[in-house]
């Protein structure tokens, strides 16, 4: 879903505003000096770009950040997390992974880092742009990395079909089920505009594709995606992760996700 975002620019930083456009097109955006009092906004700063509301505390925001803070301790500790093995690597083998739900780039950014092609595609506009920012600025910071890693913004639904290799990744949002309050970016992420495509239509999507191997995040209590029992799960304290193996991975699931020359 599309709708025009105010930024906020307090320094009026004219020329930033035009690498703002080259680094998320997609965006629509009214460019302002002050937020209004509507809601949600996006602030342009030299530290980038972040999300922010006027119905909550001023220093709460959403802004991805790859260079420091927890995303970035984690991509610095990652050796076999449950989600690498989840998505078949191993040693000599790092498939490609179509993450189909890249929200913030948090599982993304660490499967590019331990070595596999990532493409992800995030449907939200303003999701994709805060990602499209993180990036960048990792980019600016030369972290190999990144140039793993290509992000679409797009529903993944209608791109499945095309996928002829590598593993489908998907973390659908998990249903508020959720007794505890949210961390102030989930309070923010959920007040966001969603489309309707569901999170079983996607699975059916990845079930029915060409991929190896579809691989989905779950809360460790919740039913499976589509109702459909995967062959085998990995299990942690919150969340598990089901496997959908459908051929053995090789090494042609290690080439670089493409759409029908699309992407
Ligand atoms: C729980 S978040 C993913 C978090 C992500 N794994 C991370 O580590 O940051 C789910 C994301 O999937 C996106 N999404 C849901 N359905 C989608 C679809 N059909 N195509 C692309 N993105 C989708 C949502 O907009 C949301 O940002």
């Amino acid at each position: 879903m599309s709708s025009c975002w105010t930024i906020v620019d307090q320094q009026e930083q004219v020329v930033s505003r035009e690498l703002a456009h080259d680094a998320w097109p997609w965006l629509e955006v009214d460019w302002r000096r002050t937020p209004t009092d509507d809601g949600l906004y996006l602030e342009w700063t030299e530290g980038g770009l972040a999300l922010k509301s006027t119905d909550l505390d001023a220093r709460s925001s959403v802004r991805v950040d790859f260079c420091e803070g927890p995303q970035a301790r984690r991509l610095k500790a990652v050796t076999g997390e449950a989600l690498t093995r989840a998505v078949g690597c191993q040693k000599g083998l790092r498939p490609s992974v179509c993450d189909a739900t890249a929200g913030l780039g948090g599982d993304a950014s660490v499967l590019a880092n331990v070595g596999c092609q990532v493409m992800a595609i995030e449907r939200s506009d303003i999701v994709a742009a805060l990602l499209a920012d993180g990036l960048r600025r990792a980019s600016l910071q030369a972290f190999d990395w990144c140039e793993r890693m290509e992000l679409m913004h797009a529903d993944a639904t209608h791109y499945l079909a095309r996928l002829t290799h590598g593993v489908v990744y998907l973390d659908p949002m998990f249903e508020k089920e959720r007794k505890a309050q949210p961390g102030l970016a989930m309070q923010l992420l959920h007040q966001l505009p969603t489309s309707e495509t569901s999170a079983d239509r996607l699975f059916f999507a990845a079930i029915e594709s060409q991929a190896a191997r579809v691989v989905v995040k779950r809360p460790l209590k919740a039913p499976p995606l589509g109702g459909r029992e995967p062959a085998s799960q990995i299990r942690g304290k919150a969340i598990r992760f089901d496997l959908y193996p459908r051929r053995k991975l090789t090494a042609e699931d290690m080439e670089p996700i493409r759409f029908g020359g699309l992407a």
